[in-house]
């Protein structure tokens, strides 16, 4: 199986095959989604709500991303691995966000990274990949601005803040990104953003007619608690399973039937003998 790169990335679009993309925060997770044939795997700084319990994506950190980043690049081996920006690694100069970006690609496996916004990061975008660095783009709904949007929502809704959008997707796109993800926009819209870029745009929450979809894993296999927003499709309740099997194994313990002697291991009636 030959490692999926940029290239294949072009490919895909070219040929009109959707390219599928999950997120992943660990060895055991990235492997299984590895395994099972995707083609994206992001780290994405969600990573702050499902794995770390914050309450948004603001606090999570470099360190944080490298330390999550380094496991699932260990449990892939076929799919690309995309390493989520945090909030304040690009946004406070072009130096900085270089400096983070190549820190993804020197201190683990990751072949690209991703950040939010438009027009106001194009200068990082070009620096970033000028560097070598792929970059993926992410505009609609963007978690690090939740506090200037005012709210986790649909974005571009009106004619202004659709031509916004639409014209932060052609600067994306200029500025060298190789694709670019769309959150929370009008399916309409983000079919008239497809159509207007060459780059392969990834939906989430974005209708069907994007070039790839992506979900965060914990949302799409029931595993994270939270009521899952409209766009997120349960495709099982691994929370509802887990549960069941927690409370099994409690009740095995706590009544004696676990372990059961397949469980268990046995030693010679002699030397047992001289024991006692
Ligand atoms: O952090 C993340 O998981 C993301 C995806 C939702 C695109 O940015
Ligand atoms: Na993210």
């Amino acid at each position: 199986k030959d490692k999926v790169t940029t290239a294949t990335v072009k490919q895909m679009k070219a040929e009109g095959r959707p390219i599928t993309m999950l997120t992943a925060y660990d060895f055991s997770m990235a492997k299984l989604v590895d395994d099972a044939g995707i083609d994206m795997i992001l780290v994405g700084d969600s990573l702050g709500n499902v794995m770390l319990g914050y309450e948004s994506t603001l606090p999570v950190t470099m360190d944080e991303m490298i330390h999550h980043v380094k496991a699932v690049c260990r449990g892939t081996s076929r799919a690309m691995v995309v390493a989520d920006l945090p909030f304040m690694s690009y946004q406070v100069s072009v130096k900085e966000a270089l400096r983070n970006s190549g820190r993804f690609l020197k201190e683990t496996t990751a072949s690209a990274v991703k950040l939010e916004g438009g027009q106001e990061v194009f200068d990082v975008i070009r620096a970033v990949v000028d560097a070598g660095i792929p970059v993926v783009g992410h505009l609609g709904l963007t978690p690090q601005s939740v506090h200037q949007m005012g709210g986790y929502k649909v974005q571009g809704k009106d004619e202004a803040a659709a031509r916004k959008l639409l014209a932060d997707a052609k600067c994306v796109e200029e500025a060298g990104a190789f694709c670019l993800v769309l959150e929370c926009v009008p399916a309409p819209l983000a079919k008239l953003v497809t159509e207007s870029l060459q780059i392969p745009t990834i939906g989430i929450g974005a209708g069907a007619q994007c070039d790839g979809q992506v979900l965060v894993i914990h949302d799409m296999l029931g595993l994270y608690p939270r009521s899952s927003p409209k766009f997120v499709k349960k495709y099982v309740n691994l929370h509802e399973h887990m549960t069941a099997a927690l409370k099994q194994y409690i009740e095995e313990v706590t009544e004696r039937s676990f372990p059961g002697p397949e469980h268990s291991f046995g030693m010679s009636e002699e030397v047992l003998k001289k024991l006692y």
